[in-house]
C-alpha cells in the first residue's frame, strides 16, 4: 500500500499548524492530544517543544527514551496526526504502552491512522526495537482496529482505573 504520510519530529518552525492541530482536538471536545507527549495540556509552545526534545534525549520521564512525531501528508504538508513510541516499557509504563497515536478529528476514518502506526512501527524495527505493545480502552475501538490493522494481536485486558484495557502486541521481528 502507498503510504501518503511521513513522520516528523516537532520543532519551532511547526509552532503554527501544531497549534492549530491542537485547537482542532479542542474544537472537537477532545481534552487530550493522543500521541503528542502531552501537548494539551501545555498552553506555552516552547515549554511543550523543550520537554518534547529532552525527554527523547535525556530520557526525563519514566527513565525512557521517548520519540514524538507528527505525520504529514505527502501532498498538501498538512499535520495529519501524532506519534509516540516509548523506546522501552519499564514496571513504571505497564499501564502505558510503547506506542500511542492520534489523527486528527476531521481526518479519521481514511485510513491514515494505519498508515501512521506503520511509519512508526519502521522507526521501531530500525531502532531493533523486537516488538511493542499498544494498549487501548476495550471500548475504543478505532484504536483496536487500528492496532489489529497492523498485526496487533490482543494478548490481555486488565482493569485500570475502573476501565478495561486492552493490550496488543506487533512483533516486529516478522
Ligand atoms: C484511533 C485513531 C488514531 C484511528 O485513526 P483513523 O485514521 O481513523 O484510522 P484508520 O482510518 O486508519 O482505520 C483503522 C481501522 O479502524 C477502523 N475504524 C476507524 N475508526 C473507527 C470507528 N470510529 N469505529 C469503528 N472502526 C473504526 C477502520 O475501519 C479501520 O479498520 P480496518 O483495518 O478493518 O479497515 C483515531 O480514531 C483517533 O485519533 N482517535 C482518538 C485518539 C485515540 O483514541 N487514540 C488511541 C488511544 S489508545
Amino acid at each position: 500500500m502507498m503510504n501518503n504520510l511521513f513522520l516528523i519530529r516537532p520543532s519551532k518552525v511547526l509552532e503554527r499548524e501544531i497549534w492549530e492541530y491542537r485547537q482542532e482536538y479542542f474544537d472537537f471536545g477532545e481534552t487530550q492530544v493522543n500521541g503528542s507527549c502531552g501537548l494539551a495540556y501545555h498552553d506555552n509552545f516552547d515549554e511543550w517543544l523543550n520537554l518534547v526534545l529532552s525527554i527523547e534525549k535525556d530520557k526525563l520521564r519514566n527513565n525512557v527514551h521517548t520519540s514524538t512525531f507528527f505525520s504529514i501528508r505527502k501532498e498538501d504538508n498538512k499535520i495529519i496526526g501524532s506519534v509516540k513510541l516509548h523506546h522501552l516499557l519499564t514496571p513504571d509504563l505497564e499501564n502505558g504502552a510503547h506506542i500511542a497515536y492520534g489523527i486528527r478529528p476531521s481526518e479519521r476514518k481514511k485510513g491514515y491512522g494505519k498508515q501512521q502506526l506503520l511509519l512508526v512501527l519502521d522507526v521501531a524495527r530500525d531502532m531493533k526495537i523486537p516488538k511493542v505493545m499498544i494498549a487501548c480502552g476495550k471500548d475504543n475501538i478505532a484504536s483496536a482496529k487500528t492496532a489489529l490493522s497492523c498485526s496487533g494481536i490482543l494478548t490481555s485486558e486488565k482493569i485500570y482505573e475502573g476501565a478495561v484495557h486492552q493490550h496488543y502486541w506487533i512483533d516486529l521481528r516478522k
